[in-house]
């Protein structure tokens, strides 16, 4: 039983981040792992001030260390839409479609998602 419902957690969850991410491909897609590491570093506040991220060159010290965190991009993308802590939301900021960019790039650099 308890076996059963561990299975079935991680399963629901990914199917949740998916239809988020509601994108017309699931596979990933090169050009847009491109922009969201362009974006990772070149967005205002840069996420690369706050996090490491090795993929993309950043070495901040203010947030947790995303190679560490591994977060998949359902978990980027919350953190991107709401804010966490000290870290701004960037839902005024930028489109749906660069927050997917960056929370697959994430993702993708970290090894968290393989979509
Ligand atoms: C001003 C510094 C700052 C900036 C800029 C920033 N973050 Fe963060 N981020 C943080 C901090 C601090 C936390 C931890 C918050 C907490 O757990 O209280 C965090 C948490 C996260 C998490 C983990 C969320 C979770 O569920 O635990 C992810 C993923 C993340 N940030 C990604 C990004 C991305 C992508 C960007 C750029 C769009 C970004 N961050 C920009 C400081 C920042």
């Amino acid at each position: 039983m308890a076996l059963a419902t561990r299975r079935w957690l991680p399963r629901a969850l990914a199917a949740g981040g998916l239809a988020l991410l509601a994108g017309a491909s699931v596979a990933a897609d090169p050009a847009e792992i491109a922009r969201g590491k362009l974006l990772f570093t070149t967005l205002q506040p840069a996420c690369a001030v706050c996090h490491t991220l090795q993929a993309a060159g950043a070495e901040g010290q203010i947030g947790p260390v995303l190679d560490e965190l591994k977060p998949d991009a359902d978990r980027v993308l919350r953190a991107l839409r709401n804010g966490i802590g000290v870290m701004p939301s960037y839902a005024e900021k930028i489109s749906p479609q660069d927050m997917q960019a960056l929370a697959r790039f994430v993702a993708h650099a970290t090894g968290a998602a393989s979509p």
